[in-house]
């Protein structure tokens, strides 16, 4: 008998692998896998979804406008040129399906997140990925893969699973050099943890171009990623072409009303963002002194780079990504392996509580005695 068939080539994506969080045979395990934010949920986010608990039996506003334009306010922005979606996830798929389709190509730098070529290839979209410099995104190795197919050009700005940042100045050169008809998406999702000068999340390229998107999300310093909400500011023509893709409950009730706290609460961001400073230069520099190359990081996370051969320490014979993360797992602590992100020497670890650090820290500086 025939059974029902996916489209072309659907058949050939490589399910997204997120973060484990469960250790076989431990009750309780240590998550620094995800980038989810130290803290969880600020409380008065949590209050403010308790309290609206009794409402859930209503459909959401379909348009979000009340966190527009709460978003709108905080960051100065037309509140018709944000949407809000089922995470920053769901405006990445949105992208791809409005804009890019078989034949056409979608641009990445080597070591990006790993959603894009996903989504791009759920479309039947080609990826084309550009080499990286030192782990940072190469602005003229993306402007020399641009091709006439080329429809969308993907960079998370600073990026995960690297830590690194472009500067302002490179995002315009890069936006610069691009063809009008490539959409250039800069997702800022760690934009909160970067403090540098020259940094921008890119509002103002995106305010002044029509052809550049950023996206945020709700998901790190607000450490709310299981509430799935993110946000986009985009040109009004390409706004007004994901609204008309979007589901027209895109964003739950729950969502809005938890990011509509979470938004205005600049204590905790404030406290989140001082906590990650210290505690990320804390654990780059613990790292690097047990023997690790560990890039600058303006995230969430820091990168760890192993020796990538065994070494012949009869002792420690395999000093290397692997064979840390197994020691870490059998002593309960979950980070992550980047194999999938062409990072195999690599395992990035989120920054959690300043007990989860030092733990994580001092069992590394174990491994690599
Ligand atoms: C660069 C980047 N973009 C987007 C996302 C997805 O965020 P969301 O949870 O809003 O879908 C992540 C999550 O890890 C990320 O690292």
């Amino acid at each position: 008998m025939s059974s029902p068939k996916p489209l072309e080539g659907l058949n050939k994506i490589a399910p997204y692998v997120g973060g484990e969080s469960e250790i076989e045979d431990m009750d309780k395990v240590i998550k620094l896998a995800s980038n989810e934010g130290a803290f969880g949920p600020s409380p008065k986010t949590i209050e403010a979804l308790r309290t609206a608990a009794k409402d859930y039996h209503r459909y959401p506003d379909g348009d979000s406008l009340q966190l527009r334009e709460l978003l709108s306010s905080k960051f100065n922005l037309e509140t018709e040129r944000i949407i809000c979606g089922c995470g920053s996830d769901e405006l990445i798929s949105l992208l791809c399906r409005s804009y890019a389709g078989s034949g056409d190509e979608i641009l990445c730098s080597a070591h990006g997140f790993a959603m894009y070529p996903i989504y791009g290839r759920t479309v039947g979209a080609e990826i084309v990925t550009a080499d990286e410099d030192n782990i940072t995104i190469d602005v003229n190795n993306l402007l020399e893969m641009v091709t006439e197919n080329t429809k969308l050009l993907f960079i998370a700005n600073p990026n995960n699973p690297t830590g690194t940042y472009l500067p302002e100045s490179e995002l315009k050169r890069l936006h610069e050099g691009l063809p009008g008809g490539v959409l250039l998406v800069i997702d800022s999702a760690y934009a909160e943890y970067t403090s540098s000068e020259d940094y921008s999340a890119g509002i103002d390229i995106v305010r002044a171009n029509k052809n550049v998107a950023m996206l945020r999300t709700f998901s790190k310093i607000y450490g709310m990623g299981g509430v799935r909400l993110g946000w986009g500011y985009f040109p009004e023509e390409v706004a007004d072409v994901l609204n008309r893709m979007r589901s027209p409950f895109n964003v739950s009730f729950p969502a809005q009303v938890a990011g509509a706290t979470a938004i205005l609460d600049e204590e905790f961001i404030e406290m989140s963002q001082s906590h990650n400073n210290k505690w990320l230069a804390w654990t780059i520099e613990q790292c690097r002194s047990a023997g690790l190359v560990v890039p600058n990081s303006y995230c969430n996370f820091a990168l760890l780079r192993f020796p990538e051969k065994p070494n012949d320490d009869t002792e420690h014979p395999h000093k290397d990504a692997k064979a840390a993360n197994s020691f870490l797992k059998s002593r309960g602590i979950i980070v992550r392996g980047l194999s999938g992100y062409g990072l195999p020497d690599a395992l990035r670890v989120s920054i959690g509580q300043e007990d989860e650090m030092r733990l994580v820290v001092s069992l590394l500086q174990e491994f690599m005695e």
